[in-house]
């Protein structure tokens, strides 16, 4: 082997290899940091991926990973996402891996991307608040974020416990902008079926319809926080 000038020396390859795995490494933990601080994903949902669904052989988790994989296919134009079923069945953590997962394609499509421009993660509840602490102003920051960030989430969406009309007014007004720009909406619904959404509101759940797979998990779908 050839050896290297007098007085130079070469790098270990080996250091070399783990100090860029050690840099790409801190880099894709600041990228997924990123995702997690600027769209809003709850600390609990922020480790949560399609691969760590403990129950990976249920039809609804097959639907979810094809909505994914459909996506990813044709982004940059997404269609939506509303998962209903039971409590506990895993809505929220297959809607927020899905979330996720399409955050991460804005960033790989877009360069280095605004989390808060690519996607805002939120409760139907904690949206409400925020609307409401707004409320006075003209256009809201909350509603401008709401109506026109690249993927809302909106956890746990109008439910058969009924909201005010106020509220109910919000909430469409946010989906109704939603649906006319063309921006995809991923939520989730404590309902049995899409079509309880219609006994809500037709407006509402046709809008829906109309820009989200759907994904009904069954009435006897498994608790999975029980097993
Ligand atoms: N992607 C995931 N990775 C790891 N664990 C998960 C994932 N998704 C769901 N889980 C597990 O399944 C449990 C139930 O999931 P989740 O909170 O999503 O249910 P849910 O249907 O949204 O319930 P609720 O209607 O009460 O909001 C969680 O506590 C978590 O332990
Ligand atoms: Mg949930």
């Amino acid at each position: 082997m050839s050896q290297p000038p007098r007085g130079l020396t070469f790098p270990d390859p080996q250091e070399v290899f783990e100090a860029n795995m050690t840099a790409l490494d801190a880099e894709r933990a600041a990228w997924a940091d990123g995702i997690v601080a600027g769209t809003g994903i709850p600390p609990r949902m922020a480790e949560y991926t399609l691969a760590s669904f403990p129950a990976k052989g249920l039809d609804y988790y097959s639907a979810v990973l094809r909505y994914v994989t459909d996506q990813t296919a044709a982004f940059p134009r997404l269609s939506g996402l509303i998962i209903l079923g039971p409590a506990g069945t895993g809505k929220t953590g297959l809607a927020t891996s899905a979330f996720r997962r399409l955050i991460e394609e804005f960033g790989r499509y877009y360069g280095t991307p605004s989390y808060e421009r690519s996607g805002w993660w939120i409760s139907q509840e904690d949206l409400l608040d925020c609307l409401r602490a707004d409320s006075g102003a003209l256009e809201t920051d909350s509603l401008t974020r709401a109506q026109t960030t690249g993927l809302l989430y909106i956890d746990d969406l109008v439910s058969s416990r009924g909201i005010t009309a106020w509220a109910f007014e919000q909430i469409f007004k946010v989906i109704d902008a939603r649906y006319k720009a063309c921006l995809p909406i991923i939520a989730t619904a404590n309902l049995s079926a899409f079509d309880d959404l219609d006994d809500i509101d037709r407006r509402l759940s046709g809008r829906l319809r109309e820009i989200c797979y759907i994904v009904e998990i069954p009435a006897d779908g498994q608790d999975l926080r029980r097993r």
